[in-house]
């Protein structure tokens, strides 16, 4: 997949992936793509962690188990489709573990305004995501972790000024993710005028 609309409209959280190694040379071209995202006054307030470790991303995937298994699940089961929800399932209990790389992105609130942090880390995650798709490669952007803040900066070691904000699962998706569901753009847009549609 090369083109970059390709990408945009295939891309979609992949929580399901092979034990297939993620080359070092594909992670440089993601993170290269990740850091051309515009940040508030150009800040570029990201950090990295790429987790290969099986034990760290054995307690990262333990983290993210405890999440879903003590708050996430019952706060998502009315709220998510059923497909979704045994997704999110797979994915918390075990699928996002067996991720064979964990990038832990955290926003750096000494380079950057805190306020603007997830405005400043969330473009560069969807360069990083897109440009995955690109290579072919599953991600998914997940938060679920965040909630454990302590606890996954220790795993990476994260300094106290360094918030974490994501969980990034890299890897060769274990099947075919198939088509984004998503509204047609035209439902969403006005002309001029709130409620004035496009179509
Ligand atoms: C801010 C944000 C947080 C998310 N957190 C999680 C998460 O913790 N766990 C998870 O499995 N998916 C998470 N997702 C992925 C969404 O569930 C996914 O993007 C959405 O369902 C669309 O799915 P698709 O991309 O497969 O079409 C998150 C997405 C966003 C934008």
């Amino acid at each position: 997949m090369s083109d970059i609309f390709d990408a945009m409209c295939a891309q979609r959280a992949c929580r399901a992936f092979t034990d297939e190694p993620v080359a070092d040379a594909d992670l440089a071209r993601m993170l290269d793509a990740a850091v051309h995202a515009p940040s508030a006054e150009n800040k570029q307030p990201w950090e990295f962690v790429v987790v290969r470790d099986t034990d760290a991303r054995a307690a990262i995937g333990a983290l993210i188990a405890r999440a879903w298994n003590t708050v996430g699940r019952e706060f998502s089961k009315d709220r998510l489709s059923a497909g979704l929800l045994a997704d999110v399932e797979r994915g918390a209990t075990g699928g996002i573990a067996d991720a064979p790389v964990h990038i832990v992105v955290g926003a750096d609130t000494e380079r950057g305004l805190p306020m603007t942090a997830a405005e400043s880390i969330f473009p560069a995650v969807q360069n990083l995501m897109l440009a995955a798709a690109a290579l072919g490669l599953g991600s998914a952007l997940t938060t679920i972790a965040v909630g454990y803040a302590y606890e996954l900066s220790e795993i990476v070691e994260f300094p106290a000024h360094v918030r974490p904000m994501a969980v990034i699962p890299v890897g060769h998706p274990a099947r075919p993710l198939g088509p984004p569901r998503r509204e047609p753009f035209a439902t969403r847009t006005s002309r001029d005028r709130y409620g004035a549609r496009w179509d």
